[in-house]
C-alpha cells in the first residue's frame, strides 16, 4: 500500500512497472472456477477487466484515443444547459420536501442523469444501465470469493445492458444524433475505431466511473460545508471562491480512495522490494492528506493556494471525466447556494458504505 503523495504519484506515472491490467491476477486466482459458472464469469470479466481503466499500452491508448476524440471540451461545454436543467428540477423537488435525504434525492440521481444525457440514452433504458453499472463493481470481490451465484446475478444485469446498448449503437449509426454513442458509433478512421463490443463496455464503464464518484463528491461536499457552517457562509458571501473550493473539496474528500496496480517487475522502494506480480494499492485518498505535501492536510481550507491532488489520478489513466465532474459540481453547488441558502444538516452521525475504494455516504439528512 503506497500512501505517501510522492510514492503514489510515482506509481501512477510509471505504468511500465505499475500495470493497470489487474484482471490477469483475478484470472489466475479463479482458474479453477466450475465450468457452469464460466460463461457468467466471462461476460463480467469482459465488462470490467477489458474496460479502459484495466488496460495497459498499447491497448489502453487504442481505447483512450477515440474516447478523448469524442469527449471534447466543446461537448462538455454544450452539456452546461442540460446539467443546469437537471439541477433546477432536482432543486424544485428538494424545496418541496422540507426535509430530505440529500444523497438519495440529489447527489445520487444527478450524475447518472448527466451521463445518460451525455450518452444520449433514452429514459426507458436508464434503469437497465444503472443496474448493470451498480452490479459490475461487485464483480472483483465476488470473483475472488468464488461466489458463483453473485457472479451469475451480475451477468444477468450485464446481458440486459448489452442488448440495450447494441441496439442503440445500430440506431445511432443509421440516424446519428448529437451524443457520445453517436460519435463513438460513427468514428470514421478504421484504424482507431472501437468495435461495438468495446463501445458497449465503455458506455457501461462511463456510468460506473462517473456516477458514484461524482455523487460522493457532491454528498461529501455538503456534509463538510454544512458541518462547518462558516464554510457554507464563506461560499455564499464569495461565490467566486467556488472553483478553488471544489479543488480543495476533491483533495479533502477524495471520492476514490484507492486505485489498483500490479507490479510487472521487482522495484525497490526505501529498502523494500515490490515483487513482480504482487498487487499494489495506490492510496490516492491517503496521499491527498500527506502532511509532507499539504500544509494542515486535515483542514478543509477553501482558499488554499494552488490546491492540487491525486483525486482524479495522475498520468496516462488520468480521469477523462474530470472537467465534466467539476462542471457538474460547480453548477450543483451554485444552485444549492442560490436556492437553498438556509439548508441545514440534520444528520449527526455519518455512515459510509463498506466499499474500500470509495468514500460513499449512505445518507445525509438535511432540512431546507
Ligand atoms: C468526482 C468525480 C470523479 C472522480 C473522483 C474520478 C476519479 C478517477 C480516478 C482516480 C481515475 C484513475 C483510475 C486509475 O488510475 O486507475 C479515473 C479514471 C477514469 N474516469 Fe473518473 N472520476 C470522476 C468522474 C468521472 C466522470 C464524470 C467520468 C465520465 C463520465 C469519468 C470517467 C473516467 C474514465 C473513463 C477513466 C479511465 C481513464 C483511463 O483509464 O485512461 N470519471 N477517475
Amino acid at each position: 500500500m503506497l500512501t505517501r503523495y510522492q510514492d503514489a504519484k510515482w506509481a501512477l506515472q510509471s505504468p511500465a512497472q505499475f500495470s493497470s491490467a489487474t484482471g490477469v491476477e483475478i484470472e489466475k486466482r479463479t482458474k479453477h472456477m466450475p465450468q457452469d459458472t464460466r460463461a457468467s464469469f466471462d461476460i463480467c470479466y469482459r465488462f470490467w477487466y477489458t474496460a479502459i481503466q484495466a488496460t495497459d499500452a498499447p491497448r489502453h491508448a487504442d481505447q483512450r484515443k477515440p474516447l478523448m476524440k469524442a469527449f471534447t471540451p466543446a461537448l462538455i461545454a454544450e452539456m452546461q444547459g442540460a446539467i443546469s436543467q437537471r439541477v433546477e428540477r432536482l432543486l424544485d423537488n428538494l424545496q418541496q420536501t422540507g426535509t430530505a435525504d440529500f444523497v438519495a434525492q440529489f447527489a445520487y440521481p444527478l450524475p447518472s442523469l448527466v451521463i445518460f444525457d451525455l450518452l444520449g440514452l433514452p429514459a426507458e433504458h436508464h434503469q437497465t444501465i444503472r443496474e448493470a453499472a451498480a452490479a459490475i463493481v461487485k464483480f472483483p470481490t465476488a470473483a475472488l470469493r468464488s461466489d458463483s451465484s453473485q457472479v451469475a446475478q451480475i451477468a444477468v444485469c450485464l446481458k440486459q445492458a448489452e442488448v440495450v446498448l447494441k441496439e442503440l449503437i445500430l440506431q445511432r449509426r443509421a440516424v446519428p444524433t448529437a451524443d457520445l454513442i453517436s460519435t463513438l458509433a460513427n468514428q470514421g478512421d478504421a484504424g482507431s475505431r472501437l468495435s461495438d463490443d468495446e463501445i458497449v463496455v465503455l458506455c457501461n464503464f462511463l456510468l460506473t466511473a462517473g456516477h458514484e464518484t461524482t455523487a460522493n463528491l457532491l454528498a461529501g461536499s455538503m456534509r463538510h460545508l454544512l458541518s462547518e457552517r462558516r464554510l457554507w457562509n464563506q461560499l455564499r458571501e464569495q461565490p467566486e471562491l467556488l472553483g478553488n473550493a471544489i479543488e480543495e473539496l476533491l483533495r479533502f474528500i477524495s471520492p476514490v480512495l484507492w486505485v489498483s496496480r500490479v507490479m510487472t517487475e521487482d522495484v525497490e522502494l526505501d529498502g523494500h522490494v515490490l515483487r513482480k506480480g504482487s498487487r499494489v494499492q495506490v492510496g490516492t485518498g491517503a496521499a491527498n492528506h500527506d502532511p509532507s505535501e499539504f500544509k494542515d492536510p486535515e483542514t478543509l481550507n477553501l482558499t488554499r493556494s494552488k490546491p492540487h491532488s491525486l483525486a482524479f489520478g495522475y498520468g496516462s489513466h488520468f480521469c477523462i471525466g474530470a472537467t465534466l465532474a467539476k462542471l457538474e459540481t460547480q453548477i450543483a453547488l451554485s444552485g444549492l447556494l442560490r436556492r437553498t441558502p438556509d439548508i441545514t444538516l440534520e444528520s449527526k452521525t455519518f455512515d459510509y458504505h463498506p466499499v474500500h475504494f470509495l468514500r460513499a455516504l449512505k445518507t445525509l439528512q438535511v432540512s431546507i
